[in-house]
């Protein structure tokens, strides 16, 4: 399959729209689902820095509110530098949780200024504590 550019620049955009006044550094999110449809994310960061939301959580946050429950096939992650950005530990979590309620094993494409480098959600976070962990569905 070719490499999803629509996404790519959906996270690029997204970035633009960061509200990241103590770090400097941001960061676009965008999740593809089956559907084709695209939701997108930028870290929102607080004057109380450890409150501070990433991305991806953002994103995440915004499909599950929006009403979805599944169907992540890819996701980009855009960050300001030169290397491609992989998403922090508490994001593979949270982005795991959605791809598991769907059975999907998203791609990951992680982006900077130039390279992109794709990964599997699963290879990020192998092992996966999810919603089949807690044994009580
Ligand atoms: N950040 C993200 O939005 N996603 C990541 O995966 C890594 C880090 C944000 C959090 C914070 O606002 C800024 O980048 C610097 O860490």
């Amino acid at each position: 399959m070719s490499q999803d550019n629509e996404l790519i620049e959906a996270a690029r955009a997204a970035a633009k729209s960061a509200y990241a006044p103590y770090s400097d550094f941001a960061v676009g999110a965008a999740l593809r689902f089956a559907d084709g449809a695209i939701v997108t994310g930028s870290n929102v960061e607080n004057a109380s820095y450890g409150l501070s939301l990433c991305a991806e959580t953002v994103a995440a946050a915004k499909a599950l509110a929006e009403g979805r429950r599944g169907g992540l096939v890819a996701l980009a992650v855009a960050g300001p530098g030169e290397a491609p950005l992989t998403p922090c530990g508490r994001c593979r979590q949270v982005l795991n949780e959605l791809a598991a309620l769907g059975g999907t094993d998203p791609l990951v494409l992680c982006c900077g200024a130039g390279e992109v480098r794709e990964v599997r959600l699963s290879a990020l976070l192998p092992q996966a504590f999810g919603p089949d962990s807690l044994g009580t569905g």
